[in-house]
């Protein structure tokens, strides 16, 4: 008993070191992140913000470069082309990631598995933004929440080596069995973790709230703002089971005399059911019309979501 208190204190420690220790946002990103896309000179002032950061220029070129399939335009991209490459709209969760990458630098098979995750969310929230446009929601708000919602992992990753693999040794199968299995190993969870790292990196507070929440399955709808948060939230959670879902499930096969119509069918039902805990909380406030489209949604755009995440993932250097 004495030696779990032992570790449970050392984790700790080890995870307030990591947080102390995290490299701060170039000063850049925080700018960026502050900027309106919608405003005409958004371009402009990116570009003035970027040139002032010549590592931050270099990364977006290259990012840039990356994406783009020419290799002989490659060579040619200048910071301008860079930016109008890549658009408005994006650029501040390119930004994002970009500086995640920096700070969370994949070392391993789990760094890489939760990079995964994290873009993969991100792609099938944005998705589910888009596939709903009576939510209202900024597509761009959500695809930044998204990507950060599990920030606290990413930092108990690389605070504990071990950490990742005793975790898994919990086989954990829904995110709520995840946090059970981090405070067991760790003595504290990712979205305590990720609150604070938030505050260390001064994230603004409509991103911070998605992740100090992403947890949250039963949020207060009482007021307008309530209601908004909790509208933002359910969309990222039913993108975070639906990734943890595909991480379980790898694509069926027909049984014996099945029609594709038949397979489709019965993988939709099992995402249904994956589904079900979000829908019956915070996804009650998404209209009725939605909540019966959401795993329909997610399953037509099951390749797309995954091509894309691939691609992100290239143009950040992450690869297998
Ligand atoms: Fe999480
Ligand atoms: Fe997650």
């Amino acid at each position: 008993m004495i030696e779990a208190g032992e570790g449970e204190l050392h984790h700790g420690e080890a995870i307030r070191h990591k947080i102390a220790t995290l490299p701060l946002l170039p000063s850049v990103v925080s700018r960026l992140l502050l900027l309106n896309p919608d405003d005409d000179n958004f371009l402009d002032e990116v570009h003035h913000l970027a040139r002032q950061d010549p590592t931050f220029s270099f990364r977006l070129i290259q990012y840039a470069a990356r994406t783009c399939r020419s290799s002989a335009m490659a060579d040619k991209f200048s910071l301008r082309h860079a930016i109008a490459r890549l658009g408005s709209r994006q650029i501040a969760s390119i930004v994002a990631s970009l500086s995640l990458t920096d700070a969370f630098e994949p070392q391993n098979e789990s760094d890489r598995n939760l990079w995964l995750h994290s873009v993969e969310v991100a792609v099938a929230a944005r998705k589910l933004v888009e596939a709903m446009p009576d939510l209202q929601l900024d597509a761009e708000l959500i695809y930044l929440g998204a990507l950060l919602h599990d920030i606290g992992r990413f930092v108990i990753f690389q605070a504990i080596p071990e950490g990742p693999a005793r975790i898994d040794e919990h086989q954990w199968i829904t995110p709520l069995a995840l946090l059970e299995a981090e405070s067991a190993i760790c003595g504290t969870d990712h979205v305590t973790v990720g609150r604070q790292a938030c505050e260390h990196w001064e994230i603004p507070a409509p991103i911070r709230d998605i992740v100090d929440n992403h947890h949250n399955y039963d949020l207060p709808v009482e007021t307008v703002a309530e209601r908004l948060l909790c509208t933002r939230v359910g969309v990222i959670q039913i993108a975070d089971f639906y990734s943890v879902y595909l991480m379980n499930h790898a694509a069926g096969e027909p049984v014996e005399g099945e029609s594709e119509e038949a397979l489709a069918e019965r993988e939709r039902e099992a995402l249904s059911h994956a589904l079900e805990p979000i829908l019956a909380g915070n996804g009650s406030v998404l209209p009725v019309k939605y909540r019966s489209l959401v795993a329909r949604i997610l399953q037509q755009q099951g390749d797309a979501i995954m091509a894309e995440s691939k691609r992100i993932l290239d143009a950040l250097g992450i690869t297998e």
